[in-house]
């Protein structure tokens, strides 16, 4: 049974909207009642974008630190640690992407005609210089004649932004909103000379594309896998335990993860964090009409079987029972109905949702679930299933399927095109 709170939520949100609403909400209690339900229920009201609004909110996406400097240079001390060992190539090992597009013509043809030193932490500064390493802000001064980074941030794009690599691999045009699975942020914030050697221990472990954003709170360490900030408009809440809206998250990730000064306060996690001036708040809305700006771009058409996929969305339609939670029509999931699940009734571990304030697993709105070299798993919060293949056994145990070994490849081939 959905549990009161959400209920009183469907009704309060019933009442704000009016009379369509009020006949919306029941149809959402319906569904309620019926749990998972059928796959036609109604979509999210989508009011239209304020273009104005989504071009503030990309310059805030990418370039705002919410003053976050204060933890990464005058806390963690990261610009003397890029200054003294980062080389462009260090930096592209770690995952660290490069925009094309930052770069004078000349810079470009000095790459290409191999006279740039990517060995040189010096090539970092310049490059930081130039506004070019995506999602890390770098204030370079001149210095007895040289140029000198003094300070270092991080943005949003940090981990929900990667390039094209039509430069060179790393190297390339904007992708905003695709995670960034090449990022070994906790191998980055391992090179910080202020923490601990046990936190170390613990930043070292995540891996590349994943990453922990409840250790700093519960000490727990368990990471997961850096999830696209797009496709995410007619989702009514977010993160893989739905715990509230993108801007309750946003401002969560700046202020408690970023370390930007803003205010982020939540009883039920006993979280109070007052950083002023707060710089974040103000903020929010672009930024959130900014994400949701942001189309799940289509996969290319000569990289999916297209009558495979055809006969597996059959396959994910009917026999194969996705569509129940993955509801086609709402973005692949059911938490517009207010449904989430316990994290066995989806066979997941529970250990991640219970540090969350919901405690269940959201159907996760499947989106750029494969487009390698960018996303191709791992795949469930955790990444416990490493394959499309994977997902499926998963599914075909939990739900005692039985499918044929063409209606499996049929229907990973249609979960690439999603
Ligand atoms: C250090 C890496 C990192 C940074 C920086 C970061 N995020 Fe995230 N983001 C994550 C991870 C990891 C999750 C998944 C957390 C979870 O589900 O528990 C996430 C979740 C999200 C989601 C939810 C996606 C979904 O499927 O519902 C959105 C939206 C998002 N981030 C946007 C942002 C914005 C906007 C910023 C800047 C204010 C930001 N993130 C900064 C790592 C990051
Ligand atoms: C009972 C509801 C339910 C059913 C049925 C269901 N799923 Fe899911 N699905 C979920 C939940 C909840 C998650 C999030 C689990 C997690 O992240 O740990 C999920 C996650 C996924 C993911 C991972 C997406 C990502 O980016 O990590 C894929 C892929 C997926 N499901 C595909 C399927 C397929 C294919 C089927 C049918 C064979 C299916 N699901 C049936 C609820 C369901």
């Amino acid at each position: 049974m959905p549990s009161p709170d959400i209920i009183v939520q469907t009704v309060a949100t019933a009442r704000r909207l009016g009379r369509a609403g009020a006949v919306a909400g029941v149809l959402l209690l319906s569904a309620l009642v019926l749990k998972c339900g059928t796959p036609t229920g109604p979509p999210l009201p989508l009011p239209p974008l304020d273009p104005e609004l989504v071009a503030e909110g990309r310059e805030i996406f990418r370039f705002d630190t919410f003053g976050d400097e204060t933890f990464w240079a005058d806390t963690a001390r990261l610009h003397e640690v890029i200054t003294q060992a980062v080389s462009p190539e260090l930096a592209l090992q770690v995952g660290l992407k490069v925009d094309a597009d930052a770069l004078p013509q000349a810079v470009k043809d000095a790459i290409l005609a191999g006279e740039v030193d990517l060995t040189s932490p010096a090539t970092t500064v310049t490059l930081l210089k130039l506004n070019a390493v995506v999602g890390v802000m770098g204030t370079v001064e001149t210095v007895e004649g040289r140029d000198t980074l003094v300070r270092v941030g991080i943005t949003c794009a940090l981990c929900h932004s990667t390039v094209d690599n039509s430069f060179t691999e790393g190297i390339g045009g904007r992708l905003d909103g695709w995670p960034n699975r090449d990022l070994n942020v906790g191998a980055i914030i391992a090179l910080s000379p202020a923490i601990t050697p046990a936190q170390k221990e613990v930043y070292n472990s995540w891996g590349p594309g994943m990453y922990d954003a409840r250790f700093s709170i519960d000490g727990l360490n368990i990471p997961v896998v850096m999830p696209p900030a797009l496709g995410l408009r007619g989702v009514s809440r977010e993160i893989y335990t739905g715990d509230d809206t993108l801007s309750y998250w946003n401002a969560y990730v700046a202020v408690t993860q970023m370390h930007g000064r803003g205010r982020f306060v939540d009883p039920r996690l006993g979280i109070s964090v007052v950083h002023s001036p707060d710089l974040v708040t103000s903020k929010l809305p672009a930024l959130r009409e900014y994400q949701h700006s942001l189309e799940t771009p289509a996969a290319d058409a000569g990289a999916v079987d297209e009558a495979a996929s055809q006969r597996g969305r059959a396959v994910f339609n009917g026999v194969a029972q996705c569509a129940t939670c993955h509801i086609p029509t709402e973005s692949f999931t059911d938490v517009n109905r207010g449904v989430l699940h316990q994290p066995a009734a989806v066979g997941q571990d529970p250990a991640y949702a219970a540090r969350s304030i919901t405690k269940q697993y959201r159907t996760t709105p499947l989106r750029l679930v494969f487009r390698p070299p960018f996303t191709q798993g791992p795949y469930f919060h955790d990444g416990s299933a490493a394959t499309l293949d994977a997902v499926v056994d998963h599914y075909v145990a939990l739900l005692g399927l039985s499918l044929t070994a063409q209606q499996k490849t049929d229907l990973v081939e249609y979960l690439k095109t999603l």
